[in-house]
């Protein structure tokens, strides 16, 4: 990353850090710890993360922060769905796990062009040599199919797996609040060598995207906590914007 996009990242965390923690993460404190346990222990996933994580594409801002942090909210929020369901909590865990691993092998293929559905195929062959049984491969793969934004998405059969697949979803766009301001916006700055005119010229277009996500949660959490956790990043947005021109426009 070149000095001018570092100081930029630098600059966008500094006024992220003054705004405060959406509810989400402050009112879900204890599954968002269970998630995190799971994500950094369970053996499977653990495993996992070794084979994939040298392979994410850093540089385009889906590497190991992005998928992290969509792992860990996508099995959060699936405690959240199915608290109160009666279930039992070994049969929560384990699709928290599954959430895990959809979130870890999601974005894998992120430089192909059709990413969901090339890194839907490709997540069915390295589950095979893992512990899961095949409905829960085909779910993994699945929600990996359905998570892109503004993309017609296949409804599951099974109601476990649909559940999946709207909390992958759901994780995967609670990216487009602060994260995007703080990290994957820079990454992308500086994959394409943009310079901060251009990226002036671009932000409009970028922050009407992120609004219009805001419509497209499709867990019950999602749509509740969904949308502050964007607004709060397009704040962070506005705040960045007026920075970009005051620095960089003549
Ligand atoms: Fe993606
Ligand atoms: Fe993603």
């Amino acid at each position: 990353m070149d000095e001018i996009t570092s100081k930029l990242q630098q600059e966008a965390q500094r006024i992220a850090s003054k705004h405060p923690l959406p509810a989400f993460y402050t009112r879900f404190k204890a599954p968002l710890a269970v998630a995190r346990r799971l994500f950094y222990n369970h053996p499977g996933i653990v495993r996992l993360r070794g084979i994939v994580e040298p392979e994410y594409n850093e540089a385009l801002g889906h590497g190991v922060f992005h998928s992290s942090r969509v792992s860990i909210d996508c099995a959060a929020l699936i405690q959240i769905e199915t608290d109160g369901d009666h279930m039992a909590p070994a049969a929560v865990e384990r699709l928290m796990v599954i959430g895990i691993y959809s979130g870890v092998l999601h974005d894998i293929c992120r430089e192909e062009k059709d990413h969901a559905l090339i890194g839907a195929q490709r997540a069915k062959g390295l589950l095979e040599g893992f512990l899961l049984t095949p409905e829960e491969i085909t779910c993994v793969s699945e929600a990996i199919r359905n998570h892109e934004a503004f993309a017609s998405s296949a409804s599951s059969g099974r109601q476990w797996a649909q559940l999946v697949s709207n909390c992958l979803y759901d994780a995967d766009k609670f990216r487009w609040g602060a994260d995007t301001f703080t990290h994957m916006l820079w990454h992308m700055m500086d994959y394409q060598s943009l310079s901060p005119l251009e990226l002036i010229e671009k932000f409009p277009w970028g922050m009407s995207g992120a609004a219009s996500v805001i419509e497209t949660f499709r867990s019950a959490t999602g749509r509740q906590f969904g949308p502050e956790i964007v607004e709060e990043g397009l704040e962070i947005g506005k705040e960045i914007y007026r920075y970009l021109i005051e620095h960089f426009r003549e």
